[in-house]
């Protein structure tokens, strides 16, 4: 594995880490815990030290698992990620929650969840320019490092967000950005790379397959089953993309080298981001995005 610092954190996060929506069961299946355990055990086989969740990948339950599985192995080689924000109801359906009592108690039920004293990472979870915008949230915040129940605040920023919480990112006193970004999606580079640059925030890639796209096997793309979360977004996006990405494989990849993994790649040649967090659906995914860290430079 390799790893790199997530910006001025002094975390070192290895440059592939673990995506875990997955987990919540929205991805047209639920997950055993043995399931979650051979994910994870592998994961740090290979020298992965970093794992993403939230508090809304079902109602805790990804978190849960991740819980379950660091109750039983050596919690402290692992930097957590989770988020705040939702209340999560069933299968893509979410009220947001800002209130600093709610978030007081999301916390509380994050920490449960994933049987830990403390986050290592507490993001905003792709809330809107207003309710990020409330400095009462980020006192609050501010009382729960103290506390010593968040080590690090970070903005996962909404797919759609503009520039707004990036800039304003070190003044809320958060330290890491997470935001989409892959071959297919490059509006970070314009959109948060530069304040990222200026202050010295660590980033993190996600859903850096694209879905799942940049892997090239949706060559004959008709839809996601229906308890998949991928049905409720952007089907005409998606359409797009199969075309892409077959231009991108036929003009970019070079011969040989599995997509998926030339796709982790690109968004680590950029060394402003400091992991990538595929979301791997089981082990042998995981083990392929694991390898992806060969073809990673520097
Ligand atoms: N707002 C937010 O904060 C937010 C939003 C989205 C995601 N995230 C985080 O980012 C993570 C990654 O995003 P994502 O899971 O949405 O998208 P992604 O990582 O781009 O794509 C995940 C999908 O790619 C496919 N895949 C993964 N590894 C593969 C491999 N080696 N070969 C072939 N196919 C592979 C799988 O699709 P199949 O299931 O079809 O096999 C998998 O479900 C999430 O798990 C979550 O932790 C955060």
């Amino acid at each position: 594995m390799k790893y790199r610092k997530l910006g001025k954190t002094g975390l070192e996060v290895s440059v592939i880490g673990v995506g875990t929506w997955q987990f919540g069961g929205e991805w047209g299946r639920a997950y055993r815990q043995d399931e979650v355990d051979a994910i994870l055990d592998r994961a740090a086989e290979h020298g992965i030290n970093l794992i993403d969740t939230a508090e809304c990948y079902g109602d805790h339950v990804s978190e849960a698992l991740i819980g379950d599985y660091l109750s039983r192995r050596d919690r402290s080689r692992w930097i957590v990620a989770t988020k705040f924000g939702h209340h999560f109801h069933g299968f893509m359906d979410r009220t947001w929650d800002s209130s600093l009592t709610g978030v007081e108690a999301q916390l509380e039920k994050s920490l449960r969840a994933l049987r830990t004293d403390v986050v290592d990472l507490y993001q905003f979870h792709s809330g809107s320019d207003e309710d990020f915008q409330r400095p009462e949230l980020w006192t609050m915040l501010q009382r729960q490092k103290a506390l010593g129940k968040v080590r690090h605040l970070g903005i996962s920023i909404a797919s759609k967000g503009g520039p707004l919480q990036a800039e304003q990112a070190q003044r809320a006193g958060a330290e890491v950005l997470q935001v989409v970004y892959n071959r297919l999606e490059r509006r970070a580079e314009r959109d948060f790379f530069p304040s990222a640059r200026e202050h010295g925030l660590g980033i993190l890639a996600r859903v850096p397959l694209a879905s799942g796209f940049l892997s090239g096997k949706y060559v004959n793309f008709k839809s996601f089953p229906a308890n998949d979360a991928r049905s409720t977004f952007d089907q005409d996006k998606f359409q797009r993309w199969v075309s892409e990405v077959e231009e991108i494989r036929k003009m970019e990849v070079p011969a040989g080298v599995a997509m998926s993994q030339w796709a982790l790649a690109w968004c680590l040649k950029n060394p402003l981001v400091s992991a990538v967090i595929p979301g791997s659906r089981d082990v042998g995914q995981l083990e392929a995005n694991a390898d992806a860290v060969k073809l990673v430079e520097g």
